[in-house]
């Protein structure tokens, strides 16, 4: 499993082991994402393998164009086409009916299909030379942190991938913002990279998803415990009585802690929630290597990115 950095050559070479199936490890400008031919049903299912990630969790289809990406559901609404147009490529999923063609293994026998259209350079160049939609789900061992980084790929998914695309630090730092529609009327599967005011000046108002708990959850793969750091996480107010300690590490989001930590990270020290959440993965990495017992993640701003960051820390806490 060689790490070779995104060059035009490297790419290609990328391309074609994704029409050999082989499966590809590859920067998006959200996170990370372990890529296999979406049109093999083969390749996609040792995407699930690698992941140890369940079968009932559907996969992303990533296309280098909104127009081939349109060519995937079997239905637009108006207000999806319109984000469609307006946000396409970056860090927007859309879930709607699929096309026939695609294969059950990608919506784990869903009607729906998520796609999107990466907006980072190395991925479209990818998708393009492989010439077929690419299945990917973020590049990390099911449940656990995703990596924003080709290292970050490396440690947790080893020999497993055939291929890893270093493309450096991926901009965005969280997922892409997950959006369906009921009655032509958008809901929020997951905040993500794609702030939800963003959408909501396009689309309307968005609703949150009906429950379906743990069992039945609405995005399949939207598990209350999820994304989660090896050690325990707990979300708290700011520094206000907690005892700094040598056996605990503290995520600050714009002010460094006083006291003696066994290891601290500032998130973004301007307070500005689009840097916090491009360093808020490889924070967490760092954190839970310090071999510290707990770490303490101080509340962010729930607006703008904060939402996609509070949702990771809370998924992180459970
Ligand atoms: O930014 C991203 O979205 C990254 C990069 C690699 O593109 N990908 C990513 O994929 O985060 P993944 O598989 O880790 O998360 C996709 C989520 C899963 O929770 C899955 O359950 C949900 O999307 N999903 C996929 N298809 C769905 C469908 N038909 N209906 C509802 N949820 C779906
Ligand atoms: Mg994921």
């Amino acid at each position: 499993m060689p790490v070779i950095k995104a060059t035009t050559k490297n790419i290609r070479k990328a391309a074609a082991l994704l029409r050999e199936g082989g499966v590809v490890a590859f920067p998006t400008e959200t996170v990370y994402g372990l890529g296999a031919d979406g049109t093999d049903p083969g390749a996609c299912a040792r995407i699930f393998e690698i992941k140890g990630r369940p079968r009932f969790d559907p996969l992303i289809l990533h296309e280098c164009s909104a127009a081939r990406a349109g060519k995937l559901f079997s239905r637009v609404p108006a207000p999806a086409r319109r984000l469609m147009r307006r946000f396409w490529p970056g860090p927007l999923t859309l879930v709607l009916p699929k096309s026939a063609a695609i294969p059950d293994i990608v919506t784990s026998g869903l009607r729906t299909v998520a796609v999107r259209v990466p907006a980072n350079p190395v991925a479209r160049a990818l998708i393009k030379a492989a010439g077929r939609p690419v299945a990917a789900p973020s590049a990390n061992r099911f449940g656990r942190l995703s990596p924003t980084t080709a290292a970050h790929v490396r440690r947790q998914l080893g020999e497993g991938p055939d291929l890893i695309l270093d493309g450096g630090r991926t901009s965005i730092g969280v997922e892409s913002t997950i959006i369906t529609f009921r009655s032509g009327r958008p809901v929020l599967l997951r905040p993500g990279g794609l702030p939800l005011e963003d959408i909501e000046a396009v689309a309307g108002k968005a609703s949150a998803p009906e429950p379906g708990g743990d069992k039945n959850p609405a995005a399949p793969g939207c598990l209350k415990k999820h994304y989660a750091p090896k050690v325990r996480l707990r979300i708290i107010a700011g520094p206000e009585g907690i005892k700094p300690s040598r056996r605990a590490a503290y995520l600050a989001f714009s002010k460094r802690p006083a006291g003696r930590w066994k290891a601290s990270a500032v998130l973004s020290p301007s307070g500005d929630l689009r840097e916090a959440a491009a360093s808020l993965f490889a924070a967490l990495h760092r954190l839970e290597r310090c071999g510290a017992a707990v770490i303490y993640a101080e509340r962010v701003p729930a607006r703008g990115l904060g939402r996609a960051i509070m949702d990771r820390l809370k998924r992180a806490s459970a």
